[in-house]
């Protein structure tokens, strides 16, 4: 079973950051993603992963509004952990590859090859405006996933500007590297031309592991060409297992081993040492949302559409296809959920700002749950999602022995680079030459 946690400082809801526990500046306190990620490593956990977008406005969650960068936040934490691999979110629609290439190639050598990159295509329309454009030049869903692909091409080229034993950096002959192991990649496409090489060598795991999270039909098929591990968060073994069997195929359509290619739920486990004690715990943190939070929550899915309007306690409001251009796996779930079950926009509001998580109870009740979805390949790991940082600690003193115990988790790393902990092998590059000499 594989295994990571989203570090995010003060979380993704309107109000855990008023929980007496959580520190209000954690999603700007080094010391609070040192003691995440160092927990983490200490639960034998594959990796930690850092989310981002790149736009905000006064209605944004408290952790959007006052956060670090991704990458940055990674180099710190690669200085204080020693196996966990680092997994930092990229937007393809608002970077250059040529620079994204060498940020992530930089953390990987850091860290001793233990750098992810979780390719995400920017949802939110007014993200445009911080990059020298207009509203109207954001790219449409498909345009991004097309951008995407040939992002990831260019970034795995760029990563191979150079072979594994270019830099010879003998000292006697003076031969810093050898020139015939330096690649041009000489890319011109639809949306980029880079030239190349990179000016950085390759890393202990080769380069790093592509992480995806699109669970549209694009997304989908974007990681079933390019990715190693894919993230979804689905709340229903059911409909995890149909998302399994339709990521593997395209894997498999797409030419690629199905087992090459990770499903990883993300999951808020809360756990208490009586089921009653873990429900408790979820009320605390139900409590703290008001209705206009959970309202300015929901608002930003659908391109910060203004829910305030609409009578609170009647059905779900039609807002026709607000939401396909933007977080569209998510808007699309929220309406049909909405239709199926006739909520209201209060209840919709609620239970999206302060979903009820499945993965609740007793650590033996929440290890059984894991295991069963693991069993009946509804995914291959867990992304732990933990609102408060007791969350994760009960979670890695409780649930993880006993998924050790059953043999589900590791005991112990098995290697010092993300890409082997994971089972991937390492992408070797050395040219012909080199193989028969
Ligand atoms: C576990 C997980 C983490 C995600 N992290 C990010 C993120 O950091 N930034 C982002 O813009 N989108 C993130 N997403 C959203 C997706 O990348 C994607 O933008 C969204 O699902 C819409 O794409 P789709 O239309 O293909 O579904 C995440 C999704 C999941 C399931």
């Amino acid at each position: 079973m594989k295994m990571g946690t989203m570090i995010h400082g003060v979380g993704e809801k309107m109000s855990d950051w008023r929980h007496p526990e959580l520190p209000s500046d954690a999603s700007v306190s080094l010391k609070f993603y040192i003691e995440q990620a160092q927990k983490a490593e200490e639960g034998k956990f594959d990796f930690v992963f850092i989310a981002d977008a790149l736009h905000i406005n006064e209605h944004s969650n408290p952790h959007y509004l006052n956060r670090f960068e991704p990458l940055t936040i990674l180099s710190a934490l690669a200085a204080v952990t020693s196996h966990i691999g680092l997994v930092g979110t990229l937007s393809t629609t608002y970077s250059e590859p040529f620079s994204a290439a060498r940020q992530f190639a930089s953390l990987d050598m850091i860290s001793g090859g233990r750098a992810g990159w979780n390719v995400v295509t920017s949802g939110l329309e007014k993200t445009a405006l911080n990059f020298s454009q207009e509203v109207k030049d954001h790219p449409d869903h498909a345009a991004r996933y097309r951008k995407a692909s040939e992002y990831i091409d260019v970034m795995q080229g760029l990563w191979k500007s150079w072979e594994d034993d270019a830099f010879i950096r003998d000292k006697e002959t003076g031969i810093f590297m050898y020139k015939e192991k330096m690649h041009e990649l000489n890319h011109a496409g639809e949306f980029f031309s880079v030239k190349g090489p990179l000016n950085i060598g390759r890393s202990r795991q080769g380069e790093p592991v592509i992480f995806q999270a699109g669970s549209s039909a694009d997304g989908k098929d974007l990681a079933a060409k390019k990715a190693d591990t894919v993230f979804a968060i689905i709340p229903s073994i059911t409909k995890a297992q149909n998302y399994y069997h339709d990521l593997k195929q395209r894997v498999e359509q797409y030419g690629r081993n199905p087992e090459d290619v990770f499903v990883m739920q993300g999951i808020s486990p809360i756990i208490g040492k009586t089921d009653k004690e873990a429900e408790a715990k979820y009320q605390e943190l139900a409590r703290l949302v008001e209705i206009d939070q959970a309202l300015a929550f929901l608002s930003r899915l659908f391109e910060f559409h203004d829910f305030s309007t609409y009578p609170l306690d009647e059905l779900f409001p039609d807002v026709g296809d607000l939401g396909k251009n933007s977080f569209r796996s998510d808007t699309d779930r929220i309406k049909q959920e909405a239709i199926e079950e006739s909520l209201t926009l209060r209840e919709v509001a609620l239970r999206e700002a302060t979903p009820r998580p499945l993965f609740m109870g007793t650590p033996e009740k929440v290890a059984d749950l894991m295991e069963e979805w693991f069993e009946s390949r509804a995914t291959d790991g867990f992304i732990i999602i933990a609102n408060l940082p007791s969350y994760l600690g009960d979670f890695i003193d409780a649930v993880v022995p006993i998924l050790q115990e059953r043999g589900l988790f590791r005991k112990n790393y098995e290697a010092n680079t993300l890409r082997e902990n994971l089972g991937l092998r390492i992408p070797r590059h050395c040219s012909m030459t080199e193989i028969s000499r």
